[in-house]
């Protein structure tokens, strides 16, 4: 018995795709990579965008022949698109296909609902509002000598754009010392170079269960254990950045000197209707900090183009904020609306014109950085 699974969205979905994995394996399952031979196929979807929402769905849509040929094919569909009860209800209709649909509270529970599919066959759709931690779900590693691990779940932000807290609950952080356990036996393998620690806001670790500590604290403990590893994490708000963890950083040789550290734009204006809760100048003093400490440091960024209200005013502020850090690498992306956030409502939604025209732009500008940093 084989089973393929389809991954989108961020290195959260990465991970949480390994753990789903591992449940598989020890209900007897083997790994294919050819969509065609499985017997169990699981999309594990993302809806941070609409264009993420409609590749998951045109290729679930397309696997349609492929059950009319195996009738004993299960398809499962879970993550973040199906966290929506609207998405989930849609997908029910749209697709009699699809045997096993679950939102991400429900992960937990992935063997027991494929068993009952088996057995009573008939079509099922789960959905709970929100989650506990389940530490007893553990990942079948297949990230090469990368090893991910899960410091917290959630986000509390609620920046006005974004689905997150919607489909992935509040904040929760995990207890330090099963971080601590799992780090260790990763690195007792010696089989990975590098750990990466996951969170939506790593910055904002035990704010929830203060008795855990500070996410600089978890980083020097995390340091302190014996082994030859390099650490990272991501993704860091600027809101929670401290110079506690500024510090750590520039301290532990264990640490990568790089920060994927998302600005989304430069126009306080706009900054301040996300609800980032900082303005660009803040961002740049954290940034200038950073470089004091580690003059080396690379610089990764997100930044979002066409949020509803951005003038060509706002949009110019942005170029030059990317042109004063000059960062190492831009991931930019056009605001897409998303259903039952704040600025879904908000009035001057830009059109897809410029928002192309923005993001174009912006790519340019990261090439003749790369270009200049290439000629120093
Ligand atoms: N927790 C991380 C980011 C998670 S989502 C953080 O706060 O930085 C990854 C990136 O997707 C975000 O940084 C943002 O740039 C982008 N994004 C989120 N919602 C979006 C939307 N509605 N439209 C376009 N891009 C979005
Ligand atoms: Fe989304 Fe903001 Fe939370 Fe990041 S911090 S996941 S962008 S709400
Ligand atoms: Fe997408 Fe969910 Fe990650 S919406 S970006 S897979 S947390």
């Amino acid at each position: 018995m084989y089973y393929h699974i389809v991954t989108y969205g961020c290195q959260m979905n990465v991970h949480e795709s390994e753990k789903i994995a591992q449940i598989l394996e020890d209900m007897g399952y083997t790994e294919t990579k050819q969509r065609e031979n499985a017997d169990i196929i699981v999309f594990n979807t993302c809806a941070i965008r609409e264009g993420a929402e409609d590749r998951a769905f045109g290729n679930i849509g397309a696997l349609k022949q492929q059950k009319r040929k195996n009738k004993n094919l299960l398809i499962v569909v879970c993550g973040c698109m199906t966290q929506q009860k609207d998405v989930q209800e849609k997908m029910y209709k749209t697709f009699p296909f699809v045997d096993i649909i679950l939102g991400t509270h429900n992960l937990y529970n992935l063997k027991t609902l494929i068993n009952r599919k088996i057995k009573d066959r008939k079509r099922i759709c789960e959905y709970e509002e929100s989650g506990d931690l389940h530490e007893e779900l553990v990942a079948k590693r297949t990230s090469g000598d990368n090893a991910w691990v899960n410091i917290m779940y959630g986000c509390n932000n609620f920046c006005t754009y974004c689905i997150v807290p919607y489909v992935r609950g509040r904040e929760k952080s995990r207890k330090k010392i099963d971080i601590l356990n799992e780090i260790k036996e990763i690195i007792a393998t010696k089989s990975y170079k590098t750990i990466t620690l996951l969170g939506q806001n790593v910055n904002s670790y035990g704010n929830d269960d203060t008795s855990q500590g500070s996410f600089s604290e978890l980083l020097q403990d995390i340091c302190n254990i014996d082994g030859d590893f390099k650490l990272t994490f991501m993704t860091s708000h600027p809101k929670d950045l401290s110079d506690d963890l500024i510090d750590v950083m520039s301290k532990n040789d264990k640490i990568s000197k790089e920060l994927h550290l998302p600005v989304q734009s430069g126009s306080d204006k706009i900054l301040k209707a996300m609800n980032r809760n900082y303005t660009a100048s803040h961002y740049l003093t954290i940034v200038k900090k950073l470089r004091e400490k580690m003059p080396n440091i690379r610089l990764t960024t997100d930044i979002i183009v066409g949020f509803p209200g951005e003038t060509e005013q706002d949009f110019e502020a942005t170029c030059n904020l990317v042109k004063e850090v000059k960062y190492d690498g831009i991931f930019a992306f056009m605001y897409s609306k998303r259903k039952g956030t704040v600025a879904e409502k908000m009035d001057n939604q830009i059109d897809d014109e410029t928002k192309h025209k923005r993001v174009n732009y912006l790519l340019n500008l990261e090439k003749e950085i790369k270009a200049q940093k290439e000629k120093i």
